[in-house]
């Protein structure tokens, strides 16, 4: 298989005569969240699979990387109650990834598994067999989500400490890898003639001892075409870099602008010597969305609009409170902030990830906020609108691609996770208009060259890079 020499290859170059790096894409399945307009006549269930096919099937055509499934072991409460833009929940990770790769060929499956609340031995059966399943198309995005409100749905609230987050999840990874590794890939023999169905009798023996774990036995499903599943990473402090950094394929950042994304990027390739990893073993793509119209000002109009259907009265309130601490149901959201102050202190209103926003000193976040709604004569809801995100890529097909394509070639990212604003066609129209445009250009390609993701992402073959492993 190819790996480094390919990464950055292509036959086109740069006016500066440079390789032009060709970028990967992957389709975000919306999740359960804000960015998420379940409320416009034209959403479609996100529950049902006739969405994640449809989804899966556009990016398929478009000849993308992968699809990524995110993933929410609770669902977030605020004021002891699920709000709206939670309501729908989302299916589990491995049943729809096992459905999609039915309907399927060459798409990459992602999906988020928690090493927090799981175990290994679990975690590598369903990665082995979804990596058989789909034919070496599966990716597993390891995430440390650890707040105690999750954890009650596994008996195990609270059970690790925040800073033993990272620990855990090395360990999990490495046990995965044991797991994996069990099996070399020819044992299975399946002789009729002498009956003997293993060339090995030990294979999928195993053992992995560490603070957290204390396993071993025997492995019961055989090496899988990729050998192991394409490692993501999913967090932002400096544990999770140097996690990733060490063990992933390719990290999942929310540093989608072209200043936050060139220093990001920076960062994280520049710890990859450390670990003996070439710079092009880890691939950086931030979360993106995008608006497209005929006109760059006809793309911004829509843009407004997502915005405010997105962010609805009921929603700012919401998200208010999550800073201020307080309910805040009184408020009107087309008036001013608060006048009092945010609580500081234990978290009363939200739960969950929610409150993790809350801890970053709100009293701070407060006076930020207020000094821009009076500059700017916002209300609450617009204030919201304002704070929280917008769309990353907006204008005609054609902007839309030259300002992909300067991201990537900028070193700002190895290419993007697309969330659409709509589920489940939200893609369709940049499949049709964006993707040939990238074509165009020589730097997004026109067929699928490999079969596994492993593949698609130009990686190393896992054991090119992984040599160190503790038992
Ligand atoms: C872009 C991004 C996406 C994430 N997606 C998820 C997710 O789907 N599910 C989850 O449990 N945690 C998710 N996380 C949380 C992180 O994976 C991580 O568990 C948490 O942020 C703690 O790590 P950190 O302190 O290094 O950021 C996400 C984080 C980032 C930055």
């Amino acid at each position: 298989m190819s790996n480094e020499s390919s990464s950055s290859s292509s036959s086109s170059r740069s006016s500066s005569g440079k390789p032009l790096k060709r970028i990967h894409l992957a389709a975000h399945f919306p999740g359960v969240n804000n960015t998420t307009v379940w409320s416009d006549p034209q959403a479609g269930s996100q529950i049902e699979f006739s969405s994640f096919a449809h989804l899966a099937r556009t990016a398929e055509r478009a000849k993308f990387d992968f699809l990524f499934l995110a993933e929410g072991l609770r669902l977030r409460e605020q004021n002891g109650l699920i709000y709206d833009l939670d309501v729908v929940g989302r299916p589990d990770t491995f049943t729809v990834l096992a459905a999609l790769a039915a309907v399927t060929d060459r798409l990459g499956l992602a999906g988020t598994i928690n090493s927090t609340f799981n175990e290994p031995y679990e975690v590598a059966r369903q990665f082995a067999s979804l990596d058989h399943l789909s034919a070496g198309r599966s990716a597993w995005n390891v995430v440390t989500s650890w707040d105690a409100f999750t954890g009650e749905n596994f008996r195990r609230g609270g059970f690790l400490r925040e800073e033993d987050r990272y620990a855990r999840a090395q360990q999990f990874l490495e046990a995965s890898w044991r797991l994996f590794d069990s099996w070399r890939g020819d044992e299975v023999l399946a002789d009729r003639a002498s009956g003997a169905f293993l060339s090995d009798p030990r294979a999928g023996e195993f053992a992995y001892r560490s603070s957290e774990f204390d396993i071993a036995g025997r492995f019961d499903v055989p090496r899988s075409p990729q050998g192991r599943p394409v490692i993501f990473q999913a967090g932002d402090s400096e544990q999770g870099r140097e996690f990733a950094a060490a063990s992933a394929d390719a990290i999942f950042s929310r540093h989608g602008t072209l200043e936050a994304g060139k220093a990001f990027y920076a960062d994280v390739k520049s710890r990859l010597a450390r670990y003996g990893r070439s710079p092009d073993s880890l691939k950086i793509l931030p979360a993106v969305t995008f608006v497209l119209g005929d006109t760059d000002a006809e793309a911004h109009e829509k843009a407004e609009l997502v915005r405010r259907q997105q962010v609805s009265g009921q929603t700012a309130i919401r998200l208010l409170e999550q800073v201020w601490n307080r309910d805040l149901s009184d408020l009107d959201p087309e008036g001013p902030l608060p006048e009092a102050d945010p609580l500081v202190g234990e978290h009363t209103v939200a739960q969950g990830r929610a409150s993790v926003r809350m801890n970053r000193d709100p009293l701070a976040v407060a006076r930020e906020w207020r000094a821009l709604a009076e500059a700017k004569n916002l209300s609450v809801r617009d204030l919201v609108i304002e704070v929280t995100g917008r769309q990353s890529f907006i204008g005609t097909p054609a902007r839309v691609a030259e300002e992909l394509n300067r991201f990537v070639q900028e070193d700002a990212s190895d290419g993007f996770i697309l969330a659409p604003h709509l589920t489940p066609g939200g893609l369709d129209e940049f499949a049709d208009t964006v993707v040939p445009l990238l074509q165009e250009r020589g730097v997004f390609r026109t067929e699928y060259e490999g079969s596994t993701l492993r593949e698609h992402l130009d990686l190393p073959s896992p054991t090119d890079t992984r040599t160190k492993e503790t038992t």
